[in-house]
C-alpha cells in the first residue's frame, strides 16, 4: 500500500529557498517504508483563501513563513494544528505571545548570561479613553539617566519585540540615551548593556536538532554578515552553542530559529534569539544556503513521515528543576541540551536520515551546479540589487555556492 504525506509551504515573498527546496526534493524523489507501507511525500505551496473552521486540512507538515505578520495564514495554521493535527514549523502560539522580551526572561531564568536588561515605559502613547487617568494615577516619573547608570554604558536601546535592527541604537552615555529614548515614540523599549568588547560574534541556526554555528559580522553590509570560516570555536564551545539554541527552541516549541551570541572573556552571551523562521535568502546566507535547504528537507520529511506530534502545552518544569539545582552552569547547559535532544527525537532522526536520506548530500551537490539553481540566484539578486549590479552579485553568490561544493567534497570524504 502506498501512503501519501503532504508538506505545505506557507510563503510570502520568499523566492530562493522554496525553489531550491522543491527542486532538491523533486530530484530526491523520496519514498519511505514505514511499518510495511510505502510512504511518498508531496510538497506544494499553500494558497490563501476563505476557510471553514471545521474544514479538513490536507497537510501533515507546514513550513511556515507567514505567521508572524499575515494573520489569515496565522489563524488558519492555528486551526490546522488544533483541529487537524498538522505539525508546523514553528509553533504559532508561542510565536505570537513570546517576543524577544519573554525569551530574555525565560533564558535568564535558566541561568544564561543575558546582559543586564531593563524595560522602559514608552516615551509616547496612542491616546485611548482610559490613558490619562491610568498614567496620572499610576505612572511614576522616572530618571532615565539613573536607569542608564544602573545598566552601564555602552548599552543598546532596542524594541522589546524587535527585528531587522529597526529602532536599535547604541548609546555611550546619558545624553545619547535621552536622545534615543526621545526618538523612540510609542515603541516599548529595552535598555540592554552592551557585550563590549567582544572577540567573537556567532549566529547558531537550528532546524530541529540540526545546528550550524556561523561566524557573523554585524558591521558588514547585509550580504556579507554571515562569514565563511572554520575552526573558530573549540569542541566544548560548539557543544555549548548547540545546547543553547536547542534549549531555546525546545522551550518555546520553535523548530527553526537562530541565536546570536557574543563571546567576551571566554563567555558566550546570547543577545537575540527570538527569531523563529530567520532570514533564509541566498543573498544573506550564500555559502550556507545549501546546508539550510538540506536541513529543512531532512526535518520536514522526518516530521511528515513519522507523523511527529506537536506539543502545545509548554513543558517548562523539567528545565526549571535543573535551573533550581546546584549544578554548575556548564552542567546545567548540558542537561538542558539533553532534554532538548530527547524532545526533538535526535537519535531517531539521525537513524531516519541514515536509512532514508542517504542520497540527499549527493543530490544537493549536483543540484547546486545546475543552470536552474544559478537562475534562481539570479532572480533573487534581481529583486535586491540595482540592475547594473545584478550580474556582479549573481556571480558573487554563485561563486560562494561553488566554494561550498568544493568543501562538500572534503566533507563527504573526497570519494568522487
Ligand atoms: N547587548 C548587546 N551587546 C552588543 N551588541 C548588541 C547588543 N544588543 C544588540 N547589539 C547589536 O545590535 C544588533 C541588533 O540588535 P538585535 O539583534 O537585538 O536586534 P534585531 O532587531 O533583533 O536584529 P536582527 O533581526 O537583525 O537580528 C545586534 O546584531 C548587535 O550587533
Ligand atoms: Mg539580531
Amino acid at each position: 500500500m502506498t501512503d501519501t504525506r503532504r508538506i505545505g509551504l506557507s510563503l510570502g515573498a520568499d523566492l530562493c529557498w522554496p525553489a531550491f527546496y522543491e527542486d532538491v526534493v523533486a530530484k530526491l524523489d523520496p519514498t519511505f517504508r514505514i511499518g510495511g507501507n510505502e510512504v511518498r511525500v508531496e510538497v506544494e505551496r499553500v494558497t490563501i483563501e476563505p476557510f471553514a473552521l471545521r474544514a479538513p486540512v490536507k497537510y501533515d507538515v507546514l513550513l511556515d513563513r507567514l505567521t508572524h505578520w499575515y494573520h489569515t495564514s496565522r489563524e488558519w495554521i492555528k486551526k490546522a494544528i488544533i483541529m487537524n493535527g498538522t505539525y508546523v514549523l514553528n509553533n504559532p502560539f508561542t510565536l505570537q505571545s513570546m517576543e524577544k522580551h519573554t525569551s530574555y526572561v525565560a533564558m535568564m531564568r535558566l541561568g544564561m548570561p543575558i546582559p543586564e536588561t531593563w524595560m522602559l515605559p514608552p516615551k509616547e502613547y496612542a491616546q485611548t479613553d482610559d490613558l490619562d487617568v491610568t498614567l496620572a494615577t499610576y505612572a511614576r516619573m522616572f530618571d532615565l539617566g539613573a536607569v542608564g547608570g544602573r545598566v552601564g554604558y555602552p548599552a543598546f536601546l532596542k524594541p522589546y519585540d524587535g527585528g531587522a535592527w529597526v529602532g536599535v541604537s547604541r548609546v555611550d552615555g546619558a545624553d545619547e540615551l535621552q536622545e534615543a529614548y526621545d526618538g523612540s515614540g510609542t515603541r516599548l523599549m529595552h535598555l540592554q548593556k552592551a557585550v563590549h568588547p567582544f572577540d567573537l560574534f556567532v549566529r547558531a541556526l537550528a532546524v530541529g536538532p540540526q545546528v550550524n554555528v556561523i561566524r557573523y559580522d554585524p558591521d558588514a553590509p547585509l550580504h556579507d554578515r554571515y562569514k565563511i570560516d572554520f575552526g573558530f570555536v573549540d569542541a566544548a564551545e560548539q557543544r555549548l552553542l548547540e545546547d543553547m539554541v536547542l534549549t531555546i527552541n525546545t522551550f518555546f516549541g520553535w523548530d527553526f530559529n537562530s541565536c546570536e551570541s557574543l563571546r567576551r572573556e571566554g563567555v558566550f552571551h546570547p543577545i537575540d534569539f527570538a527569531n523563529p523562521c530567520p532570514d533564509s535568502q541566498v543573498t544573506s546566507l550564500h555559502y550556507h544556503i545549501p546546508w539550510l535547504v538540506k536541513a529543512k528537507i531532512r526535518w520536514s520529511m522526518f516530521c511528515a513521515v513519522t507523523r511527529r506530534p506537536m506539543h502545545l502545552t509548554p513543558r517548562w518544569g523539567e528545565f526549571f528543576a535543573i535551573a533550581d539545582s546546584d549544578m554548575t552552569y556548564q552542567d546545567k547547559m548540558a542537561a538542558y541540551g539533553d532534554i532538548a535532544r530527547r524532545r526533538l527525537d535526535a537519535d531517531r532522526f539521525a537513524e531516519f536520515c541514515d536509512e532514508n536520506l542517504g542520497a540527499l548530500d549527493e543530490v544537493a551537490y549536483e543540484y547546486f551546479a545546475t543552470d536552474r539553481a544559478r537562475q534562481i540566484v539570479h532572480d533573487k539578486v534581481g529583486t535586491m540589487f540595482p540592475e547594473d549590479e545584478v550580474g556582479h552579485f549573481t556571480d558573487h553568490f554563485w561563486g560562494l555556492i561553488q566554494f561550498w561544493r568544493q568543501t562538500e567534497v572534503d566533507r563527504m570524504g573526497g570519494g568522487r
